[in-house]
């Protein structure tokens, strides 16, 4: 198949020194799991891993992680007597293709021998996205001057490590005839059983014999061919992948798919896989004609979010870096709600139902960690696993070894709003009452009663405060009354009453049930009222100039082209400490506030803020969320020049490695970000009532812009510039 270029990222050079960037850039999956672009053969140093939703054990420092369970690319070619390796002998031809239609990961290959066997190689994979407990690689090969003996060693390597820490303890492993080897283990702390089995097939050569290798927590079949000079040989290797969490008997149940997947082969596998991800794109795809590096950048970051959703989990969500990498350990953060969700809201709402629901399973960790902070209610963590108890490491080594101290597990509160603001967001896009009425209005309500006893009433002032937190610009620590907080915080109150009331009309008994369960007494919600009406949101004199947090303007001011050129933040340059005592932000803040209630501010509000906090943001090297964030606003202000910049700044994060960490996984709240900005920037999508309303300002070489939405339960299709502004 020849596939459209903005359809393929692809890599014509092996880079040896940029490895650990490109397995994240080539990391399938299929939302149960997510893998690595490690080369199947391995390499000194690379860092091959799987990544399963919910896969998670205790470690320390981080408290819990996701774990990197067993390898299952292992695959290795020896040509007589020498090992298949592209840093040795000659590679006298090199691609790698990520196909986005459908998931696969191919590469082709002329490779010579230090001995001077020359060989093509074609090898390709994919995560099925039909079936989630299957894998799938198959190779081609052909010897192209020589005659000789051909080797294939297809395994599972359990040696599967985390950065600091190894998790698994072995079960059991072993063969099933010649053809299938499997491997069972154990999560040291969680106690969560896993298998992987794995068959090999292969066509073409004069098979000589199989064996196993029965190497400790490693098995690996092994097929000796004898092979002549231009005639392919062909294998394929399946495999199945398990855990305890799907399923009792992990080792039967790893072992009956695998027959299953035999039967139906590689060639059947792929055609299932490519016709759920034909489903998945005519949804979800986004076309931009006449930018084909936006175009392309857009689809990839699509691609990343999509394979990361949990599809048939609603106890697990998105962790900061996808299921790309150890980055955050796997954890989950505002990104989901406030970055990655409306994607899901507006294309896929099953999708993000389960993420919401996620948060839903979650809240006994919420209450938890309200109890032990001393609050009511339900308080979400600011880095979550599996149980939704604060999972932030309190330290972490600094850039000289020395330990620092970090707050955002204790005060960076905004989080709980944040999870309210998604639920309401989803409720409004998709009109789904029932989810609202079992679960959502559990969770506003329970996070409106700890802003009620989170507040603390200022005498002097005769107003509400939310004193001591982190706003979304972390350069800032134990701030008092910062105005996105503050407001959200309102508004979680608001809305929490707005859905009492609603309950009470369409279920008084749902209602009845909370109101006595969480304790919404008479005298709580005359409290939440007092709050709303007199909670404090710092601004600057009567103007809607919002001032960030209490004594923001009186900080030292920065012009920060004076700092130009640099390559590291701004905090970076100035220290945890000095870059407190200045105006500058490691992301939008009052900004973001604007941007997320953009039904209340008006265009005059955000120009005048947008004046202000813009110049004052670290936006190239402060938070990889920013950037989106303001392609965004930019649009929005018909300032296209510089929102295009912004834009294709945060699109090409990944696939340039733009802030030297791709190596630690996707920046997945950038690509939910992205689609934000095209939809809510440069489309200027505004829901109104059942309908919306469009005010597109494109860069002007989009020649067309063209995608569609659901919005309770219709399908909207919006091709710009020639649509009407209305829907
Ligand atoms: C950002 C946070 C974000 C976290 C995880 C931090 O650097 O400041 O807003 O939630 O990264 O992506």
């Amino acid at each position: 198949m020849t596939e459209r270029n903005n359809w393929l990222i692809t890599e014509t050079r092996f880079h040896p020194a940029a490895l650990h960037h490109k397995e994240t850039v080539f990391t399938i999956g299929n939302g149960y799991l997510g893998t690595r672009g490690t080369f199947e053969e391995g390499y000194p140093g690379d860092r091959p891993a799987t990544f399963v939703h919910g896969l998670f054990d205790a470690a320390p420092l981080v408290n819990t992680e996701l774990v990197n369970a067993p390898n299952w690319l292992p695959f290795v070619p020896v040509i007589n007597g020498e090992r298949f390796r592209m840093d040795r002998g000659t590679l006298l031809s090199y691609r790698r293709e990520l196909h986005l239609r459908n998931g696969l990961l191919k590469r082709t290959v002329c490779w010579r021998s230090p001995a001077g066997h020359t060989v093509e190689l074609r090898i390709e994979r994919f995560a099925s996205l039909a079936d989630r407990h299957l894998l799938a690689i198959r190779c081609r090969i052909i010897p192209l001057d020589f005659d000789g003996i051909l080797e294939l060693r297809a395994g599972l390597d359990g040696h599967a490590l985390n950065p600091e820490c190894f998790h698994w303890h072995l079960e059991d492993q072993g063969a099933c005839g010649e053809h299938t080897v499997y491997l069972h283990m154990r999560t040291r702390h969680s106690g969560i059983a896993l298998c992987e089995a794995c068959h090999l097939t292969v066509s073409g050569g004069e098979e000589m014999n199989w064996t196993h290798l029965d190497c400790d927590a490693a098995p690996a079949i092994v097929a000796s061919l004898k092979v002549r000079a231009g005639e392919p040989v062909s294998a394929d290797k399946l495999v199945s992948l398990v855990t305890s969490r799907e399923a009792g008997d992990v080792v039967s149940t790893a072992l009956s798919l695998l027959e299953g997947a035999r039967t139906r082969g590689y060639d059947g596998l792929l055609q299932a896989s490519t016709e759920a991800w034909a489903q998945e794109w005519d949804v979800c795809d986004i076309t931009i004609e006449g930018d084909d590096q936006a175009d392309q950048a857009l689809r990839y970051n699509l691609f990343q979010l999509l394979i990361a959703a949990p599809r048939h989990d609603d106890r697990a969500s998105i962790p900061a870096k996808a299921l790309s990498g150890f980055g955050y350990r796997g954890h989950v953060f505002w990104d989901t709600e406030i970055f990655m969700l409306p994607f899901f809201t507006f294309m896929r709402p099953e999708l993000a139902r389960n993420m919401l629901m996620y948060r839903y399973h979650t809240l006994p960790g919420a209450r938890r960690k309200a109890q032990e902070q001393g609050y009511a209610g339900a308080m979400f963590a600011w880095e979550s696993a599996d149980t939704g108890d604060e999972t932030t490491p309190r330290f972490v080594p600094g850039p000289n070894g020395q330990l620092v101290r970090i707050w955002t597990g204790d005060i960076e509160h905004h989080i709980t709003a944040d999870v309210a603001y998604a639920i309401v967001q989803y409720w409004q896009a998709t009109g789904d009452d029932a989810f609202m009425r079992d679960y959502g209005a559990e969770i506003v309500l329970d996070t409106a009663r700890f802003w009620g006893s989170r507040v603390e009433w200022n005498q002097a002032r005769a107003q509400y405060e939310i004193n001591d937190v982190i706003g979304p610009d972390e350069y800032h620590e134990h701030v008092n009354n910062n105005a996105f907080t503050n407001r959200m915080a309102q508004w979680n109150l608001e809305n929490a009453l707005d859905i009492l009331a609603w309950l009470r009309l369409t279920c008084p008994d749902k209602a009845a049930e909370l109101e006595t369960r969480l304790e919404l007494t008479e005298e709580q919600l005359s409290h939440w009222r007092r709050i709303i009406g007199n909670l404090y949101i710092p601004r600057h004199n009567a103007t809607s100039l919002l001032e960030q947090f209490d004594g923001f303007f009186a900080l030292g001011d920065i012009n920060l082209a004076d700092y130009e050129p640099r390559t590291v933040s701004m905090q970076a340059l100035l220290g945890i400490e000095g870059v407190q005592q200045y105006q500058v932000l490691k992301q939008p803040d009052v900004l973001m506030l604007l941007y997320l209630l953009r039904e209340e501010y008006d265009i005059a509000a955000l120009r005048e803020n947008w004046a202000y906090y813009a110049p004052r943001t670290d936006i190239t090297y402060g938070s990889s969320l920013g950037p989106a964030i303001h392609a965004l606003l930019a649009a929005r202000l018909g300032e296209v020049d510089q929102a295009y910049h912004y834009f294709m700044h945060a699109a090409r994060t990944d696939l340039d490695d733009t802030r030297g960490n791709a190596a630690d996984g996707i920046h997945a709240a950038t690509a939910g970000g992205l689609w934000q900005a095209v939809v809510f920037g440069f489309a200027g999508l505004r829901m109104k009532g059942n309908g919306y309303t469009l005010a597109p300002h494109l860069p002007p070489h989009w020649r067309k812009l063209a995608f569609t939405f659901y919005h309770r339960g219709k399908r909207a299709y919006v091709s710009l510039p020639d649509d009407e502004t209305q829907g």
